[in-house]
């Protein structure tokens, strides 16, 4: 595994004369993101060894490496989902990369289902906790002691220091964040009325079918991690159904908000 990790992460500093500080996962519907990106080089997720290949419907496939708010960026349009049949260790591979590249910062992006009565479609929470429901975790196996311990501490995986920092820029941007705990579900169903009632009385604001994986791997390998999500649709208080489609154009919209919070934090990162 680790030679894997090490083999992907020379392929890569080959290609790309580049060492970035910051890496950013763009999520459904939001790897618009990326053209603000002022672009030093992409890379296809299938011409990278050992990098899964994405199949879901409005994910890209590639790494794009370049400036944003002049800081070094390194970003996935498109992440790995378990729901697609990868295995935790595919799902989390390219976070384990993008750390042995440099990063010093993990920003991940996603949809989720809003649980939390005071939020509306496409509002923009800040991930202060999260709840792993995937039923399974990508560190179960034997431990890579090179890159964290068996036993990571999650006390606090979401850093305080980026969270306040998001509110102020916010603030100063005019822009509305909301706050919250998001629940990690596999998908690929949406919720049925009595799940989303479940999560909300266990202690979730929204719940979604990715993000989890990748950002305990992030912190196993001490990564600040820093999270966002857009919720695309309400499970409680309505009798709305959503939908992929749905979902996809709620996060579009949402993105612009999304950006000017990433943009206006990299400056002063
Ligand atoms: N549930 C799970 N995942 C999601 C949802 C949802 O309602 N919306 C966007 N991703």
């Amino acid at each position: 595994m680790l030679q894997k990790i090490k083999q992907t992460t020379d392929y890569i500093q080959r290609c790309v004369d580049f060492q970035p500080e910051t890496g950013i996962i763009l999520g459904t519907g939001l790897g618009n993101l990326a053209n603000e990106i002022e672009v030093y080089k992409t890379l296809s997720y299938s011409e990278i060894p050992n990098f899964p290949v994405s199949t879901v419907q409005g994910h890209k496939g590639q790494l794009v490496f370049g400036y944003l708010s002049g800081k070094k960026v390194v970003a996935m349009q498109g992440r790995f989902h378990f729901y697609e049949g990868y295995t935790m260790e595919q799902v989390t591979f390219p976070v384990r990369v993008l750390k042995m590249l440099g990063i010093k910062l993990l920003i991940v992006s996603n949809a989720s289902g809003g649980m939390n009565t005071s939020f509306k479609v496409g509002d923009i929470m800040v991930i202060t906790d999260h709840i792993n429901h995937f039923g399974t975790n990508p560190l179960i196996g034997k431990n890579i002691d090179e890159l964290g311990p068996r036993f990571p501490e999650m006390s606090e995986v979401y850093d305080k220091r980026y969270i306040k920092m998001a509110f102020e820029v916010a603030e100063r941007n005019n822009i509305h964040l909301q706050k919250g705990v998001y629940i990690g579900v596999t998908g690929p169903t949406f919720e049925t009325p009595s799940e989303y009632k479940f999560f909300h009385i266990a202690g979730a604001d929204a719940v979604g079918m990715s993000t989890v994986p990748e950002v305990i791997v992030a912190r196993h390998m001490g990564l600040p991690v820093f999270a966002l999500s857009v919720i695309t649709d309400m499970g409680i208080g309505t009798t709305e159904k959503p939908t992929h489609e749905e979902v996809q154009k709620a996060a579009a919209a949402a993105e612009p908000k999304m950006t000017t919070v990433i943009k206006e934090m990299l400056k002063e990162i």
